[in-house]
């Protein structure tokens, strides 16, 4: 039996919305998206975590969801609403942006969601393939963020043939505005004719993938994102969405330095 030696708020219990199960504190605050639940760990250890009003330090505290309260540092937190996670498959002439002023069609038009998501970085209006769309802003955020460099492949098709050359050049960096880009992985796709490859980058400048191959000379006729991270389109077909798995899900977290 997992010790439970919160003293508890009777007037709060039976609430709408609460669940009975009791779930440990380093999980609860790691739903809470306060932190992943090794470092909740060290939050409970170093004396920071109350619940209901009862500063705790044993790491085999539980609680429950919604009948008692749970403050970090004296701040109360709070689940957040469910979290979703989607990927779609974006079609052609389509904007990444939650609204149009000029009435284009948005994402958003392909995302059919009883909660508000948004999405997570963005793709060129001609641009199909994998975007991820989430009401989580941490997650969003770190997947986003430089230092994590999460994988995202691409299929290039080019007006010309890349050469060998420029195979490798690509792969070792290209001068941009904003700096060299890193280490790319490069294919030249079988049956392309040479017009076709597959680049994975780590970063998402603006535009990167067509800028990168426009410095070489090249024009791009079609661009198609076919993974991020671990989501790939496969099954998916273009302007539908799905839910991603919870093992695509742990797959992103942990590539975000979310999970140990
Ligand atoms: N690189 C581009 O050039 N465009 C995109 O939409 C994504 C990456």
């Amino acid at each position: 039996m997992t010790p439970h030696a919160v003293p508890i708020d009777a007037s709060r219990s039976g609430k709408p919305g609460e669940t009975q199960e009791e779930v440990r504190i380093n999980r609860y605050l790691s739903m809470c998206g306060i932190t992943s639940r090794r470092k909740a760990e060290d939050l409970v250890t170093e004396g920071r975590v109350a619940i209901n009003g009862v500063r705790i330090s044993s790491l085999a505290t539980t609680l429950v969801p919604g009948r008692d309260r749970v403050f970090v540092d004296g701040q109360e937190v709070a689940l957040v609403d469910a979290l979703i996670y989607l990927a779609l498959n974006k079609p052609k002439d389509t904007i990444t942006t939650m609204s149009d002023e000029r009435g284009r069609t948005t994402v958003m038009d392909h995302v059919h969601s009883r909660k508000r998501v948004f999405p997570i970085g963005r793709l060129d209006r001609n641009t199909t393939g994998v975007l991820l769309l989430t009401n989580d802003g941490e997650f969003a955020h770190r997947l986003m963020h430089p230092r994590y460099g999460i994988p995202k492949a691409y299929r290039v098709t080019c007006s010309e043939v890349v050469t060998r050359e420029h195979l490798q050049a690509l792969a070792e960096g290209i001068q941009l505005d904003e700096g060299r880009t890193a280490p790319a992985e490069l294919l030249s796709i079988p049956g392309g004719k040479g017009r076709e490859v597959g680049i994975t980058i780590h970063e998402g400048w603006n535009r990167q993938v067509r800028r990168m191959f426009e410095a070489l000379g090249y024009t791009v006729d079609k661009l198609d994102r076919v993974a991020y991270g671990p989501v790939t389109t496969e099954g998916l077909p273009r302007g539908t969405t799905r839910a991603l798995t919870p093992q695509e899900i742990r797959t992103l977290r942990a590539l975000a330095g979310l999970e140990e």
